[in-house]
């Protein structure tokens, strides 16, 4: 994010990172991390800021490029932006524009989530279609489908969506939904456009994951009336307006996954709070499963033990309760260290195992069939050069660099720097050896290996 005390819009467009993470593996890992904000809740609640015609100061929000992109897209629509620490104040009471720059929204899927919000609030919003990325198709047709079901105008032309309440009609109408698919961030955008909605709106086979709860806890903390958050309907009763607010975000489930798989993957003793244990259950249920003992001494505490041998397991992602896909790349990376053979089913995304092929280059057995990867556990992975596809792709080959023996270099770091609030240095913290390098710097031996063998 921006640094203290400077407004989001004054600042320069954050740049990627193109330098390199050098990891020396094997060291063992102890002590205590604190766990940031939830990128995935932060993202939406910003977005939801733009119902909101009084300012709001949101806490917890973590730093990541992801939340700078996103305070962009807001900024690029007048809303006035101050950041200070973890707690960002955002002003939306004047919307100066109702549509949103390609080049923002094509570098943050989740900035197309502000459709939602924009039209409920000022009966119009344009929002270029934020296309396929590395894990899949993604597209948004359920978020269109109950927009349109809620009484808007929406057609797609020259790539935009052009979303507008048609007529002299101030608001959207209830609607009844179902979402074919449980997806996030349909569930996400139609509860905020149903806040300010006249009557009742039903959303059926809704999104339960924590994020759409917190959601709509800070809609309802707005003055929102929602019921249902976290099951599989919500109810949403419009009202004409909401109310600024304070809100604090919930902690990253996803984050403290990977730091757990971190202590696991080099047997070591960490601590991890605040956490909500509650919402990383699949997660430490599949650990516990594994051989890795975790105590939860006080409600928002977890401690992680040492554990040596750990069994492999199957596992399948599916929307929350179930196992999340966005902690399938870390499981990999710990299950190719352990003892015999586990298939990982990944069925939310099409295209979300890119980061096999890098994994092996370290020395994993995987065999990938169809949407399934069968890991064969071997006792020891080896450091190599080897670049991340995606943002949890990346947090795996940082797992597996970790684990590794001798020297790992990562390349593709703006995908961690997108969705992980300084992971490096809290691994650093804790006793990992590792270091950013610009490239020039680094081993160029080692890239240009990685360049022929991704050839
Ligand atoms: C969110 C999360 C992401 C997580 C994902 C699944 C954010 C910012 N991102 O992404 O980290 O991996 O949930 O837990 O919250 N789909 C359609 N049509 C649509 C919408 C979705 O077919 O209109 C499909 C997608 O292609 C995908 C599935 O539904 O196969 C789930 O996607 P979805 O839950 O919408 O993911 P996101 O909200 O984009």
């Amino acid at each position: 994010m921006t640094p203290e005390n400077t407004s989001a819009n004054q600042l320069p467009p954050p740049q990627p990172d193109t330098s390199v993470l050098e990891i020396w593996g094997q060291s063992t890992l102890e002590g205590h991390v604190r766990i940031s904000g939830a990128k995935n809740a932060a993202l939406a609640i910003m977005a939801g800021t733009l119902l909101c015609p009084q300012p709001c100061r949101l806490h917890n929000v973590p730093s990541l490029l992801d939340a700078a992109r996103m305070g962009e897209v807001l900024t690029s629509l007048g809303v006035k932006i101050h950041q200070s620490g973890d707690a960002l104040d955002i002003d939306a009471r004047h919307i100066t524009q109702f549509q949103a720059p390609y080049e923002l929204v094509n570098r943050l899927r989740a900035s197309f989530f502000i459709i939602g919000p924009l039209l409920a609030r000022v009966g119009v919003a344009q929002v270029p279609l934020p296309g396929g990325c590395a894990i899949g198709a993604r597209p948004v047709d359920f978020h269109v489908r109950g927009l349109q079901a809620m009484g808007a105008e929406v057609h797609i032309k020259h790539g935009m969506v052009h979303a507008a309440i048609p007529g002299s009609r101030q608001r959207l109408q209830g609607a009844k939904i179902y979402l074919d698919y449980p997806s996030v961030g349909a569930t996400e955008t139609l509860m905020m456009a149903a806040t300010l909605a006249e009557g009742e709106t039903i959303i059926e086979n809704a999104a339960q994951e924590p994020e759409v709860e917190d959601l709509a806890n800070f809609c309802r903390a707005m003055g929102a009336r929602i019921r249902g958050a976290g099951t599989k309907t919500l109810i949403v009763s419009g009202v004409p307006q909401l109310h600024g607010v304070e809100y604090t975000v919930i902690p990253d489930r996803i984050e403290a996954g990977t730091l757990l798989v971190a202590g696991a993957i080099t047997r070591s003793n960490l601590q991890l709070s605040p956490v909500i244990p509650e919402h990383l259950g699949a997660v430490i249920s599949k650990l516990q499963t594994m051989g890795v003992h975790i105590e939860r001494p006080t409600p928002n505490f977890l401690q992680l033990h040492a554990s040596d041998a750990l069994q492999a397991t199957d596992i399948e992602t599916l929307p929350y309760p179930g196992f999340p896909t966005d902690m399938q790349a870390q499981f990999m990376a710990l299950l190719s260290l352990s003892n015999g053979s586990s298939a990982i089913a990944e069925t939310v995304f099409e295209n979300r195992l890119r980061h096999v092929a890098e994994l092996k280059r370290m020395g994993a057995d995987i065999r990938i069939k169809g949407n399934i990867a069968i890991v064969t556990g071997v006792p020891q992975l080896s450091g190599a050069p080897v670049t991340a596809t995606d943002l949890r792709a990346s947090a795996a080959l940082v797992l597996a660099g970790l684990a590794a023996e001798g020297k790992t270099l990562l390349r593709g770091l703006h995908h961690l720097d997108r969705g992980y609030d300084n992971l490096e240095g809290k691994l650093k913290q804790i006793g990992a050896q590792m270091k950013r390098q610009s490239e020039d710097s680094s081993d160029r031996a080692g890239l240009v290996q990685t360049d022929v063998a991704a050839t």
